[in-house]
């Protein structure tokens, strides 16, 4: 199997992968929320496109077995520890929003840990109902017991310690992460429009895996699983069917040189 490596095609199949060898698979499915995105806005008008284009509409059901496909793979390939890790959010469809519960259909045959509530300040504005300030993040592990979770590695200072209650000035996270998007002007904005931080990998990876282990992001776009993970001595494997969003990525991944 080779390491450290994105392939250009579906992860509908992945053939270059064998069975129960990958630690933790996180990604960030397409949402097929009927938007093309890429466009470029001003005052509020769409006036031309970006490079980047990204069309996210699909039948529903083509899109429900795109995902049963990848997700089946995903499983076919990761250790029996293993564990995945699924960003989504709402949809809104016909003008009422659709919650992700659905994708938990895919995972019966796992164990659901968290569902992860990632919460962020910012984001798009409408005065019809209540802006949307999180996503989901789905955490499920193969086996019920055995699976890595290093808790030390990731605790967060508790702000109301107090050193006569609390052995630790140190707590766990806890299950709503608040951690800024990336926006328009955050340094790590690439011309992708469904970025994900990689902050939130990054404590993803620290938590469920070990370095020199092996992580699989199955969509990868623009590499920010590959860019965590080599910068906290993970490997990785992606998939993306999208040819410029692979230059994105290798451009990045070169970018970060070789860590310390
Ligand atoms: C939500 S984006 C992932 C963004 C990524 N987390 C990042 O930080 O850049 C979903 C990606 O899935 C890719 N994609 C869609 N269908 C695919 C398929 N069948 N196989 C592999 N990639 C696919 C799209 O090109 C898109 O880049």
């Amino acid at each position: 199997m080779k390491l450290d490596i994105i392939y250009n095609k579906s992860s509908e199949s992945m053939s270059d992968i064998p069975d129960r060898s990958i630690d933790l698979v996180v990604t960030s499915p397409p949402y097929n929320i009927g938007t093309i995105y890429g466009n470029k806005w001003e005052d509020r008008k769409i006036v031309g496109s970006k490079d980047i284009k990204y069309d996210d509409a699909m039948t529903e059901e083509a899109y429900r077995a795109m995902l049963g496909n990848v997700f089946s793979e995903s499983k076919r390939v990761l250790k029996d520890e293993g564990q995945m890790w699924v960003n989504i959010k709402n949809r809104y469809l016909n003008d009422q929003v659709v919650p992700p519960f659905w994708i938990m259909d895919y995972f019966g045959d796992m164990f659901l840990k968290n569902i992860i509530i990632w919460n962020f300040d910012w984001g798009g504005t409408t005065n019809i109902r209540f802006c949307s300030r999180y996503e989901h993040v789905f955490f499920f592990t193969k086996h019920k017991k055995n699976y890595t979770f290093n808790l030390e590695d990731v605790k967060i200072p508790a702000l109301n310690y107090r050193p006569e209650r609390y052995k630790s000035q140190l707590k766990n996270p806890s299950d709503v992460w608040k951690m800024s998007i990336v926006s328009g002007n955050s340094p790590e904005r690439t011309g992708h429009p469904a970025q994900y931080p990689e902050e939130l990998v990054e404590r993803i990876l620290k938590t469920g895996t070990n370095p020199g282990d092996v992580v699989l992001d199955p969509f990868i776009g623009s590499g920010t699983t590959a860019v965590a993970a080599k910068k906290l001595r993970r490997h990785y494997i992606g998939y993306d069917t999208n040819a410029g969003y692979l230059k994105t990525a290798e451009t990045r991944i070169r970018n970060i040189g070789n860590p310390a």
